[in-house]
């Protein structure tokens, strides 16, 4: 009696907020199932065009009593997918991984340069896509500081879901201490208590937790997850730093959760 079930609750974002790790770690649940690849269906024009059905078969096999996740962490940023999801399902549950937002916006721009030094193309450094040439500003158009203003984002799912429906993950505190930020979304997802610290162990080569299923089956996330970040000016971090704050504070707010960000 396996089943491909639509998902019950949906990592929506944030890029580089440690949506992998979280999905693999609720994965550790015996009652989740996860969708392993990002299926990027509310997000793109042609996938949604394909109509519920097809995201359904993109679903893992599960048993009627377990729950499907995914993750496409586009979704949080992309305009009409609010609506699309709150089609599907309105009280579906939706979680959000959110980092400090400058160390998030730096990820981002290490997972990009790391796609042109791979193509053996050369890439502009990080201060120059964040700090508008002209006004000496933060530049509001580069994409990767756009995402870390997760108020903005946020304001435009509330149009749809209330607040109770979303879950806010601390990335940061996911890589130091995982278990703690676990178990607050079993909490969320009405699951008993089930991932335990036997499950996670902290790899010292890997500088990372990784995952225990059981006495034969471990793993660690991909190398592509912990990237060295380049060093970036700190005038321009504290810039950053300056320019999220009131954003921060919003979304400190509305969410009810707070976080240490300078
Ligand atoms: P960095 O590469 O900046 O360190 P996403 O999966 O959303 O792309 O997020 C990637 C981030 O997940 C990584 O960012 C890393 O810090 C974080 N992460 C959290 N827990 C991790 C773990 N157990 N193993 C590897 N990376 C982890």
């Amino acid at each position: 009696n396996l089943v491909q079930q639509l998902p019950k609750a949906i990592i929506i974002g944030v890029r580089k907020g440690g949506t992998r790790a979280l999905l693999e770690m609720l994965n550790l649940h015996p009652a989740v199932v996860k969708a392993s690849q990002e299926i990027h269906f509310f997000d793109n024009d042609e996938n949604y065009a394909k109509g519920i059905e097809w995201y359904r078969k993109k679903m893992p096999f599960s048993y009627p009593h377990q729950i499907t996740i995914e993750k496409s962490p586009a979704y949080f940023i992309t305009e009409e997918v609010p609506e699309r999801i709150y089609k599907m399902n309105s009280s579906i549950k939706l979680l959000i991984i959110v980092r400090e937002p400058t160390t998030r916006a730096i990820s981002d721009y290490t997972q990009v340069l790391e796609g042109k030094e791979r193509k053996n193309k050369t890439y502009y450094k990080f201060e120059k896509l964040a700090i508008d040439p002209n006004t000496c500003e933060v530049n509001t158009k580069y994409k990767a500081v756009r995402t870390s203003i997760y108020t903005k984002h946020l304001e435009r799912w509330l149009k749809y879901f209330p607040i109770e429906q979303f879950h806010i993950v601390d990335g940061d505190r996911l890589i130091t201490e995982p278990l703690p930020e676990l178990q607050l979304v079993e909490k969320f997802l009405n699951l008993p208590p089930r991932i335990s610290q036997y499950n996670l162990y902290f790899n010292a080569t890997r500088g990372f937790y990784c995952l225990r299923f059981n006495i034969v089956f471990n793993k660690c996330l991909a190398g592509s997850k912990g990237r060295i970040h380049p060093e970036v000016d700190t005038s321009v971090i504290t810039k950053l730093r300056k320019f999220f704050h009131p954003f921060n504070q919003k979304f400190y707010q509305i969410t009810g959760r707070t976080f240490k960000w300078p």
